[in-house]
């Protein structure tokens, strides 16, 4: 009797043994598979984009974001207790990612772009957390101090910017659009903060809309003078032409240039087919926009005709055909996946002929990318075309085959290639 209890004993022992080391064991499993997805939500975020630095460790801070107002730098968001965040509650990480508060209550500046990060869910708080505590290595790497001029060295007055400009509202599906459509939208306005170039600012440097219902949401921004193309609808792209471009930085029709690089490099080329896809639906879905240029057969097939007589040229044609024409062809078509398309990019076609004068003058890398890890490069002009030349080759760009944007002059060409110099 008494045996028989003891053997019942210690086979419930060893049950319960048993059963213990496997909760711990499912607690592992959920720790890692939580660390695992807020990589992935920091690849989402692209938190590495402004916290990782050449010459420092992961996550260690020191970006210079500089503005006409100062200089901010990117902090240290590693676990590390003294110069990293290793001593944050997860409420307070949620305060300094969703609201832009930090744990002593002062503000940080919208360089770091809460006003979209409002939107994250709590889950996605929740593993992010995880993740910058037990994923991310500690280091005691101390970015510069932040230098703003007064009365913006003033922490405090970002209460009131906060106040007038921010929402707290958590992400509002859109009524009626597919659960597909609303991930798109989740991404865009949280994580992915596509706003915060995409979106036209307003007077005090806020972006003009925050949420998918508003028309300004995602209808083109600016960035220092490079106009940020509108992503409602992208009628002249299909979803898999968003999606490849995302995806690698390229598609049959054009190659991602500027501040976009390092976007496809860092967070888009990480992102999971299905998240893409959704991100493709939403755009769409958005809609809104017809294209800046309609792709016009006729009118193409009269430039390349011109190019192709070499004929009482004007000089932007010559210029063309000396310079561009061996990669993106007479047709301005260039070659799918390899040389971009002139008809009806939007850089070209921008309002603004600033990023196509850059590109002229700088050239061009495409990001290396897992799907697509070939690195193509335009070639930099700088040194080989005056301004002048430089405006009417540009201005020979913007209005032939389909395209129709204003002329370029010499002195905006000039403007462009000051700012080049300053480096
Ligand atoms: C566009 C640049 C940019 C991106 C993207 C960005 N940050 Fe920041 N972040 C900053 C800057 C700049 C600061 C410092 C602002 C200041 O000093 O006022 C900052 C501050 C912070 C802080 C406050 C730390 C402290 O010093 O108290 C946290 C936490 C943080 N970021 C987390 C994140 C996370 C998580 C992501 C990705 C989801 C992210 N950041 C993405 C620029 C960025
Ligand atoms: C740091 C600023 C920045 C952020 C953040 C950003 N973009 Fe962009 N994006 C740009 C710029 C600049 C261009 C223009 C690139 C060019 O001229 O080659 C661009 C171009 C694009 C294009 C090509 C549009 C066209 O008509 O050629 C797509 C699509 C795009 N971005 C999607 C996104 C999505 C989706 C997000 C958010 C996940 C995002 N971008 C976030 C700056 C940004
Ligand atoms: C040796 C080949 C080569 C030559 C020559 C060349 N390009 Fe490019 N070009 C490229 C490649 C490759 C890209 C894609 C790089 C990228 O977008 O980052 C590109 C991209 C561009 C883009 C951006 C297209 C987009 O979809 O956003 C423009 C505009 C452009 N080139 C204009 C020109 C002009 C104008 C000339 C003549 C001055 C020229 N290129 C000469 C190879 C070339």
């Amino acid at each position: 009797m008494i045996k028989l209890t003891l053997k019942r004993l210690m086979v419930t022992n060893a049950l319960l043994l048993a059963s213990g080391l496997a909760t711990a064991q499912a607690a592992d499993n959920d720790q890692d598979a939580l660390i695992k997805q807020g990589e992935y939500l920091a690849r989402l975020g692209d938190c590495m984009a402004c916290h990782t630095t050449a010459g420092r460790p992961a996550y260690a801070g020191g970006l210079a974001i500089k503005s006409d107002l100062g200089t901010i730098y990117s902090t240290n968001i590693t676990p590390d207790k003294q110069y990293g965040i290793g001593n944050y509650t997860e409420q307070q990480f949620a305060d300094a990612v969703r609201k832009g508060v930090r744990p002593d209550g002062s503000y940080l500046y919208p360089a770091m772009p809460y006003p979209d990060y409002a939107a994250i869910s709590n889950t996605d708080i929740h593993a992010l957390y995880t993740y910058f505590m037990h994923g991310v290595t500690a280091s005691n790497s101390q970015p510069p101090a932040t230098d703003m001029r007064f009365p913006f060295s003033q922490r405090w007055g970002m209460r009131f910017w906060n106040l007038v400009f921010t929402s707290d509202k958590p992400f509002q599906p859109i009524g009626g659009a597919s659960a597909q459509v609303n991930r798109g939208a989740y991404i865009a306005e949280s994580l992915g903060h596509c706003g915060s170039c995409h979106t036209p600012r307003g007077f005090a440097m806020n972006e003009k809309a925050l949420h998918s219902n508003d028309r300004d949401f995602l209808a083109g921004g600016d960035l220092n003078g490079w106009d940020v193309p509108s992503l409602r609808g992208i009628a002249r792209w299909s979803p898999q032409e968003i999606v490849d471009y995302l995806q690698t930085g390229r598609n049959d029709k054009a190659g991602v240039a500027g501040e976009m690089t390092s976007v496809v490099e860092n967070s888009t080329s990480h992102m999971t087919d299905a998240d893409l896809q959704a991100i493709a639906a939403y755009l769409k879905f958005l809609g809104g926009n017809p294209p800046l240029q309609a792709y016009d057969q006729q009118k193409n097939q009269a430039t390349t005709d011109t190019l192709t007589a070499a004929v009482n040229l004007t000089e932007g044609q010559t210029l063309y055909l000396n310079n561009c024409d061996a990669c993106h062809f007479a047709n301005g078509l260039g070659a799918p996946g390899a040389f971009p398309q002139l008809d009806q990019a939007s850089v070209v076609n921008a309002q603004s002929p600033d990023g196509l004068i850059h590109i002229i003058l700088q050239g061009a890398q495409l990001p290396s990318t897992p799907k697509a890890p070939s690195m193509l490069k335009m070639p930099a002009f700088a040194h080989r075309l005056s301004d002048d030349q430089v405006a009417k080759l540009a201005t020979f760009v913007r209005q032939g085959w389909s395209n129709n944007a204003p002329a370029v002059t010499a002195d905006q060409v000039q403007k462009v290639r000051a700012t080049l110099t300053q480096h």
